[in-house]
């Protein structure tokens, strides 16, 4: 069952968001190029998390052993923090959810680390944009399938990628929750209806060449199969009668 979400169910989800907004951005900030690890960001933003009062909502979540994904050039999704220095010209994808009050927030956003190649920038750009025209299409009446469908034929039109096997999804007291499946292909016109105060996570994960996917012998790291560069870019909406409203802003 969707749990739709009251204003005041939405304004706490808001502040998990805050969490969230700040937490990323802190830590794309402290980054060195040459010298940061993600391993370094993970526990800065543990830190952050817990001075806020909340709680990392991906850490033992079917037992990932983390506080965070940060997921670098050709890593996808679900990047396990480590030892190797974040350097200039990476592109850095840094994804956070919090629980906070018992609400959870969750987000990404990928960050060129210095100056990047003309193509990592434009793969950066499109994916950002698919993200917000998806978002766009989240709006009473619509259905899953419009925002879907919006995302696939943007990041398609120019040339990309769309990861397929994995989605956003529906979010509150729990990180993951109906609707379950928030994809980033598909038919317009289909799936489940959007209905006021519906919270949900849209998160693309767009390839620079093929859209296919591998795991790593880790069962968490997802990696483009072709090597080259995949961006990934998140945030946490409730379905209102004004529009979609962004919950992890700051
Ligand atoms: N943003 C991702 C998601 O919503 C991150 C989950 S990582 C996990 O699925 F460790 F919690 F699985
Ligand atoms: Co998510």
């Amino acid at each position: 069952m969707i749990h739709l979400k009251s204003k005041s169910e939405i304004e706490l989800m808001r502040k998990s968001g805050v969490v969230v907004a700040r937490t990323i951005r802190q830590c794309y900030e402290a980054i060195v190029p040459g010298k940061t690890t993600t391993r370094h960001l993970d526990d800065l933003a543990a830190r952050l998390i817990a001075e806020a009062g909340g709680v990392p909502s991906f850490l033992n979540y079917r037992g990932y052993a983390a506080n965070t994904c940060i997921s670098v050039n050709d890593v996808v999704i679900h990047g396990m923090p480590n030892d190797i220095p974040i350097v200039e010209g990476d592109i850095v994808d840094i994804d956070i959810g919090v629980c906070l009050n018992g609400w959870h927030a969750d987000s990404a956003w990928t960050f060129a680390v210095g100056t990047v190649s003309p193509e990592a920038q434009r793969l950066l750009n499109i994916s950002k944009e698919a993200l917000f025209q998806g978002i766009a299409q989240a709006k009473l009446g619509n259905r899953i399938g419009d925002i879907a469908s919006t995302v696939q034929k943007y990041a398609e039109k120019h040339g990309y990628g769309v990861v397929k096997e994995l989605v956003g999804h529906g979010i509150g007291r729990k990180l993951h929750e109906e609707p379950t499946n928030v994809p980033n292909y598909g038919k317009a016109g289909k799936g489940e209806v959007l209905r006021e105060g519906m919270t949900i996570c849209i998160e693309p994960m767009i390839n620079q060449g093929t859209a296919k996917i591998v795991t790593m012998p880790d069962k968490w790291t997802i990696k483009t199969a072709d090597g080259k560069l995949s961006a990934h870019f998140e945030h946490t909406i409730a379905i209102t009668r004004d529009g979609p409203d962004l919950l992890t802003l700051e």
